[in-house]
């Protein structure tokens, strides 16, 4: 992990952005709510705010930008806005396509895709074809994505190896993170939850044990790069020690 002590006292690497930002789309509801529209009127602007936002952290030179636009959890909600949900992902894939291939990026889905409708499964089998095209910006999806699940998940087809033959003993930390969803891809330094709640709702259970956390009232569709500058601000104001002594 690169030393940012130097980003303290400013100089050319005072601005460099986190190679990889996490962030908890939320407050899509309320933002809708408070004008009087129906919910759904919030996912659709918030996507919206996703395509800002990526094309400005490919700008500012992050390498990945991982979000969580869809829960395990988040099937507990009404019928209908769920249809809206899946509806306005499948458009945004579809749109998204032709995006990585003019600007060659990839885009990758975390998450149970199995349990996605068919249509959202063929358009996430086409962009990850896509994606083995290109190299550079990578933005990840976390769609029917829990953290509980992911780590079950893993777990279960570890031990489906050692039953195969491999020795329980190889396994070590890196090793159990190549059976993540997020395999390959480094842990967020940064992950930023807009929307006034403090909490994590299942979010990268395992690779945010030593990220930095950033909470802000901002609702998720009012949020604008100035609002990511500020969080990379305060993301070079912390102190990283990984619990050892500076
Ligand atoms: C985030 O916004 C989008 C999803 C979880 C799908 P919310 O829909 O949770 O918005 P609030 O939190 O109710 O305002
Ligand atoms: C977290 O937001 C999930 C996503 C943004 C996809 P929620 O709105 O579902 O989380 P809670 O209910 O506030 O914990
Ligand atoms: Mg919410």
């Amino acid at each position: 992990m690169a030393d940012t002590t130097d980003n303290k006292t400013g100089g050319a690497e005072a601005y460099a952005p986190p190679r990889h930002i996490a962030i908890i789309l939320d407050g899509n509801g309320r933002w809708a709510k408070r004008r009087g529209l129906p919910r759904t009127a919030g996912h659709a602007v918030g996507s919206e705010t996703f395509r800002k936002i990526a094309t400005y952290c490919k700008n500012i030179g992050v390498e990945y930008l991982t979000v969580y636009a869809f829960s395990t959890e988040n099937w507990k909600r009404p019928e209908d806005e769920v249809r809206t949900i899946m509806r306005l992902l499948s458009k945004y894939l579809h749109e998204a396509i032709d995006t990585m291939e003019r600007d060659h990026i990839k885009m990758k889905v975390l998450g149970n895709v199995a349990g996605l409708p068919e249509e959202l499964q063929a358009l996430v089998r086409k962009t990850d074809e896509i994606s083995a095209r290109y190299e550079g910006f990578q933005a990840n999806i976390c769609l029917n994505y829990g953290g509980r699940d992911e780590l079950v998940r893993a777990a279960m087809r570890y031990a489906a190896d050692v039953k195969d033959g491999r020795a329980p003993e190889e396994i070590g930390e890196a090793e159990f993170g190549n059976y993540l969803y997020s395999a390959g891809i480094p842990d967020p330094e940064l992950l930023i939850r807009p929307g006034g709640e403090v909490r994590i709702s299942n979010f990268l259970l395992w690779q945010c044990a030593y990220s930095e956390f950033y909470f802000t009232d901002v609702l998720w569709p009012d949020f604008t790069p100035e609002e990511l500058d500020k969080a990379i601000a305060e993301y070079h104001r912390r102190d990283r020690r990984y619990g050892g002594v500076k």
